[in-house]
């Protein structure tokens, strides 16, 4: 057996996990900054980097307490080194330095994308069963930060396929809740006006053509993605068309004036045109790896936005479509984590590539 203690602190999250043999995760604590970020509608790093500071040895002593391990009965320690937010990475960094270095123990610098592809792997106990995901996969990390399609050969090894030319989807979730005042954070609160907006409509009927949004598809073969369109057309769906630029436009309307059952009906619009891009998307890319004779066994789905119901929804309903494993993570590991971390970290200890304590922390991603 072994027991990999996981760190996270790339963006606003503290978190630490104890994960045994890759997938069973014994401990997973997550301590949210959101509370202290909230009014400033987005992530502070100098604020985030500081609480990281504050908060990163309890959150390891609690997961490794909730597991039940002792911290010299750790086999290795994990940390995500990249991507994200430069002064939150080296907290989490350097504790995993100094506890690898304290207890002799293998150092393993993690990749935050690749471990959001993992995630569908782990399970929390008493839920063991676990449906066989093979590879080769088709991934898609859909996050705060990144949109982008892979060809997953294993669990460590992906090549790029396609990726956001502008926004990410969760970035334009955001932004969307700001434009619909909705709130922060905004991917889950506009997530869930949408899916009521969608439940009130009677079963079978069309939503109005007035409120539907552009999907931006790119060229006809494209893998890669455009979200800014999409947020520019719900401004407008809003506010009405601007005179003016930039920051001296004005607009016919503010959020204010829309009545809340036209601020869900806007939600469930742009909902049902972010993720279809997504589908269309997916769906594509099956297509070309199958028409170069690399067909997927699976569908990897990871990042802080494979949370959305719809998005949820339409991919089960794509495998079961393509006769595809699906793999969406157990909504607790969809958010930022640090069992991810530790359960793709099982793969690179038990191939012996480990980091010495010069691991440096980077702003992107190797992928
Ligand atoms: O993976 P993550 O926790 O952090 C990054 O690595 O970026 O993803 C956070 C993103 C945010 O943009 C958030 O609004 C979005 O995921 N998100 C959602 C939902 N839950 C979180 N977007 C749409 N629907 C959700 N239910
Ligand atoms: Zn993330």
């Amino acid at each position: 057996m072994t027991l990999i203690l996981g760190i996270e602190t790339s963006c606003d999250e503290t978190a630490a996990s104890v994960v045994e043999d890759g997938r069973r995760v014994r401990s997973n604590v997550v301590w949210s900054q959101h509370e202290l970020h909230s009014r400033y509608s987005g992530v502070v790093p100098e604020l985030a980097s500081r609480a990281h500071l504050e908060r990163i040895a309890p959150v390891i002593t609690q997961a490794l307490e909730d597991a039940g391990v002792a911290i010299d009965v750790i086999d290795a320690v994990a940390v995500g080194n990249r991507p994200g937010l430069v002064g939150s990475l080296l907290v989490g960094v350097s504790a995993a330095k100094a506890l690898a270095w304290a207890l002799g123990k293998p150092l393993l610098g993690v990749d935050h994308i690749r471990a959001h592809l993992y995630a569908p792997h782990l399970r929390l106990p008493p839920a063991e069963a676990t449906p066989e995901l093979a590879y080769p996969a088709l991934g898609l990390v859909v996050s705060g930060g990144h949109t982008s399609l892979y060809e997953v050969a294993s669990p460590l090894e992906m090549t790029l396929l396609g990726r956001t030319i502008d926004d990410a989807v969760g970035e334009a979730y955001d932004k969307a809740a700001v434009i619909l005042g909705v709130g922060y954070p905004g991917g889950p609160l506009l997530d869930k006006l949408a899916r009521e907006a969608q439940a009130r409509l009677p079963a079978g009927t069309k939503p109005d053509p007035a409120l539907e949004l552009p999907r931006s598809l790119l060229g006809p073969d494209s893998l890669d993605f455009s979200f800014s369109g999409l947020k520019t057309a719900l401004l407008y769906k809003v506010r009405g068309t601007p005179t003016g630029r930039g920051a001296g436009a004005s607009f016919e309307r503010s959020a204010a004036d829309l009545g809340p059952q036209r601020q869900g009906d806007l939600a469930a619009s742009f909902q049902r045109a972010a993720v279809e891009t997504l589908i269309i998307k997916l769906g594509r890319a099956l297509d070309l790896l199958a028409s170069r004779g690399r067909p997927s066994r699976s569908l990897l789905i990871g990042g802080g936005v494979s949370a959305n119901s719809l998005l949820r929804t339409r991919v089960a309903e794509l495998g079961a479509e393509r006769r595809l494993a699906v793999g969406v993570p157990p909504m607790t590991f969809c958010l930022d984590n640090a069992a991810m971390i530790a359960g793709l970290a099982h793969h690179a200890f038990a191939a012996g590539r480990f980091d010495g304590l010069d691991l440096p922390v980077l702003a992107t991603s190797s992928v």
